[in-house]
């Protein structure tokens, strides 16, 4: 098609998000070539356990989801599994979407499958935020050094753009710290021991909808909260930090009175992340930061100061700015030096979510932005 860029995707994870992207792909794929100049074909497609796809001439997104319904059990791609190594070097692609679970114990996989793509002159989008949580700085010299772009909207917030926030809308301001509420499975579960549910159907039915993590206990045990933390305070307050490096509290033993207790007091319980430079964050509402009232100078000293971050199960009232988000609403609160506090909200933490950020990363990266 004369005017029309094609991009030759190589699509490790055909998961919720995944498939959802290629869903997405194939529905909007006229849309893409008129208005924004760019088709997009899939070269290969990985996964665990469930065969593998490799056509360096590019299949378009139906003959992809065709290819998964055709196997013997459905889902699964005609060709054996191979390695996402392997099957990015076979085949020619020139963009690298990473969309594989979350390793919570450094994320080696993953940030293998980014250096590779990186290696072979990639542009690369991840949704997996295992590398930008554990190993970002590297990543992101070597994607400058190669000049080849590395985005990963959907890694902290789904769809919602956090990142490019920052990158597009607030051009010159400078993120202080954050509190916000960062995973929809724990708020699910939270919610549901309030009204009487079990913590075992609580976590089913979260599951049952497609946006608990693989293992679930990633979201249980605040591993997924606090790659999430370490994630944006890397990328957004240049932090180095790791997941290891944000003290976390798990739901598991949480008990039914307690939960009861906070509703009882109008009160909710939910697992808060926070960063800020210097000081052990309390996840209580930084007012002051709130009204743009910091005393002038701070913020030269508290950037030097090394960010301190925490995921903590946190009760909060009715007054709080984060109360709302209850079920599939996630929600930040983000202290910045030149607009004050911004808030940013998404009510559908979902996989059609995510698979839109890969959407949007692709446009960022199409359009130069
Ligand atoms: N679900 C959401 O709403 C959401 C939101 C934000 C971010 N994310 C992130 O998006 C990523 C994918 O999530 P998901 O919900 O789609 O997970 P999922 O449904 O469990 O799917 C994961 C996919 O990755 C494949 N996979 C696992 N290890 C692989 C490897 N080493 N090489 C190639 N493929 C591999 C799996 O194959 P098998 O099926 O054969 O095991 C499966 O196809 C995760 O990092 C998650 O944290 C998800």
């Amino acid at each position: 098609m004369p005017g029309v860029v094609t991009r030759s995707a190589c699509l490790l994870g055909f998961g919720n998000v995944g498939r959802r992207f290629c869903e997405l792909v194939a529905r909007k794929g006229d849309e893409l070539a008129d208005e924004h100049g760019l088709r997009v074909v899939f070269a290969a497609v990985g996964t665990a356990a469930h065969g593998s796809l490799l056509a360096s001439s590019g299949l378009t997104a139906a003959e992809v989801l065709a290819a998964a319904a055709s196997g013997d059990e459905p889902g699964t791609f005609p060709y054996p599994v191979r390695s996402g190594v392997e099957l990015l070097a076979a085949s020619g692609a020139d963009l690298l979407i990473e969309a594989t679970p979350l390793d919570p114990h450094g994320g080696r996989a993953a940030i293998a499958h980014l250096e590779a793509g990186l290696a072979h002159g990639m542009d690369v989008i991840t949704v997996n935020k295992g590398p930008i949580a554990w190993d970002y700085r590297r990543l992101a010299a070597l994607a400058a050094a190669g000049g080849r772009r590395l985005l990963f909207e959907g890694a902290v917030m789904d769809g919602c753009p956090i990142f490019s926030l920052f990158r597009s809308c607030l051009p010159g301001c400078r993120l202080l710290g954050f509190e916000a509420v960062f995973n929809s499975t724990t708020n699910y579960i939270l919610d549901a021991l309030g009204e009487g549910v079990g913590f075992a159907d609580a976590l089913a039915r979260v599951q049952a909808a497609g946006y608990a993590e693989t293992d679930p206990s990633h979201d249980i045990d605040g591993h997924d909260a606090a790659a999430k933390t370490a994630a944006l305070a890397n990328v957004l307050m240049d932090a180095g930090l790791t997941p290891d490096d944000v003290p976390k509290d798990s739901i598991r033993d949480l008990t039914a009175e307690r939960v009861a207790g906070a509703r009882a007091a109008g009160r909710r319980l939910r697992v808060v992340c926070s960063a800020a430079f210097g000081e052990r964050p309390t996840a209580r509402g930084d007012r002051s930061a709130a009204r743009g009232k910091r005393p002038a100078g701070h913020v030269a000293a508290a950037a030097a100061a090394p960010v301190r971050a925490a995921v903590r199960l946190t009760e909060l009232g009715p007054e709080h700015a984060l109360f709302s988000a209850t079920g599939s609403t996630l929600s930040a609160l983000l202290f910045t030096d030149l607009m004050g506090t911004v808030q940013v909200a998404e009510r559908d933490a979902l996989p059609d979510q995510t698979a839109y950020a890969i959407y949007a990363d692709l446009l960022a990266i199409h359009e130069g932005r």
